[in-house]
């Protein structure tokens, strides 16, 4: 099945299983993925080494300056690397995630892995995963898809996550974790997380990942006529 050169918007909650299907999708239809938390996990993982953020998340004025030098992009697997340095584990702590919120809501923040995602998806043929892509990065997207699942089936998710990565969560710190995300994701002042008006949603609650990815053909054949 070959679709054209459209921008896929994969938006939604924590932990629903975006950046899965939307490797999967990429794979599958030979499109570039890019995954734009990570970009705001890499703000945050900066903004914590050069000492831009107290420990309940209060961000300094001084990281807007301290943007300037700071460098990121993916390297051809796929990983975020801060210069020569690839930070994909790192990002993906649960310092980092404790932490990340607070730092993308803050506008000029937004404004600067925005500017990133635009110079990346400038070239088309793309399947992008974050908060806001189909409702302020790429308001005119092709296809949007905004993915929920139940608060449970997420913390359970990302908690076998981490524990797969060597990591000793709690899973009630799991779920704290979540709900502060999602409250303080949907609450912001700038791009909070919504659904589209014209997003097709996606609750895999009760959906293994094969019956998702036939949800999401169905969904390519119907919209572009393809069989
Ligand atoms: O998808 P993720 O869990 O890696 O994203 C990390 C955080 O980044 C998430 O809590 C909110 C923020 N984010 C955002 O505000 N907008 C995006 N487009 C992507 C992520």
């Amino acid at each position: 099945m070959k679709i054209p050169d459209i921008i896929i918007a994969v938006d939604g909650y924590s932990s629903t299983g975006k950046s899965s299907l939307a490797k999967k999708i990429a794979r599958k239809f030979d499109f570039l993925y890019l995954d734009s938390g990570a970009l705001y996990r890499g703000v945050t993982l900066f903004a914590q080494e050069e000492m831009l953020i107290s420990r309940l998340g209060t961000v300094s004025p001084a990281l807007q300056e301290a943007l300037g030098r700071l460098e990121l992009h993916f390297d051809a697997e796929g990983r975020l690397c801060m210069g020569a340095r690839c930070i994909e584990q790192q990002i993906r702590s649960m310092e980092v995630s404790a932490q990340v919120s607070p730092v993308a809501a803050v506008p000029y923040v937004r404004a600067w892995v925005d500017e990133k995602l635009h110079e990346f998806g400038r070239r088309g043929r793309i399947v992008m995963d974050g908060r806001d892509i189909g409702t302020a990065v790429f308001p005119n997207a092709e296809l949007k898809i905004f993915m929920t699942a139940s608060e449970q089936v997420r913390a359970q998710r990302r908690y076998d996550e981490l524990v797969a990565k060597g990591e000793t969560p709690l899973l009630e710190e799991v779920v704290k974790n979540l709900r502060e995300r999602d409250y303080i994701d949907s609450h912001r002042e700038t791009a909070p997380l919504r659904q589209a008006a014209d997003a097709f949603v996606l609750d895999n609650s009760d959906m293994t990942f094969e019956e998702e990815l036939a949800w999401v053909q169905g969904l390519i054949q119907g919209k572009f006529g393809i069989q």
